[in-house]
């Protein structure tokens, strides 16, 4: 099954079922950008738009792109603010957004399922302003050498998605080869579980 396939049945439970990757990731997020500001946005891999009301409650416009049409009428569903505008969109091809559009360009839990990086950071310097913001939230490269992937429950069983492992070299590479500086990096764990293996890598760059 290809991932939009994959995302289109699980868009249903996305929101519903147990998932501390998703609900880590939304705090990691509120945590870490509640300290910018901004007023354009652009998020990458949207789904359901868990994070969109957040990134709203900030912004002043936000684009939000995904390729899953199911995971998109989710958000749509829920989210009804003329301040956003849901695009279906592939990352891996062009980005129907106008270049130096947004002060942030933001991803949660994507780029596991997009194998080259270099284009992702490359298309998101041209769409953000200049001193713009690229915040990345994944699930972090050390689960996912433990064997973690995205998967979901379904009647036939579970269903694990197609993923890449980007190293965290990988991320910061891609980013010094497209034009930007890091800025923060964190590491998010499950609980008081700080000894124990981090869930959420996360990586804040500039422009
Ligand atoms: C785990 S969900 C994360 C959704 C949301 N960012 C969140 O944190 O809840 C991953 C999303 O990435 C989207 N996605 C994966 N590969 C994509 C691609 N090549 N182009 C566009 N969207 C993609 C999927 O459709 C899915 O909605």
């Amino acid at each position: 099954m290809s991932i939009e396939q994959a995302y289109n049945s699980w868009a249903d439970i996305y929101d519903t079922n147990q998932n501390k990757t998703r609900d880590l990731d939304a705090h990691a997020t509120v945590e870490t950008l509640s300290k910018y500001d901004f007023k354009n946005v652009l998020e990458l891999g949207a789904g359901t738009g868990k994070n969109t009301p957040f990134l709203l409650s900030k912004a002043e416009q936000v684009v939000s792109l995904d390729f899953s049409e199911e995971m998109l009428n989710k958000a749509k569903a829920k989210i009804k603010d003329e301040r956003v505008s849901f695009r279906r969109t592939d990352l891996n091809e062009e980005w129907d957004v106008e270049d130096n559009f947004a002060d942030l360009v933001t991803v949660s839990l994507c780029l596991e399922h997009i194998e080259n990086l270099d284009q992702i950071f490359a298309k998101a310097h041209q769409k953000l302003k200049e001193n713009g913001f690229f915040f990345i939230s994944e699930l972090h490269p050390f689960k996912q050498y433990l064997g973690t992937k995205a998967r979901y429950e379904t009647e036939e069983g579970v269903k694990e998605l197609e993923v890449y492992i980007h190293h965290l070299s990988e991320f910061v590479n891609a980013a010094k080869n497209n034009g930007f500086t890091l800025k923060e990096v964190e590491e998010w764990f499950d609980g008081e579980a700080e000894n124990e293996v981090p869930r959420i890598l996360s990586l804040v760059f500039q422009k």
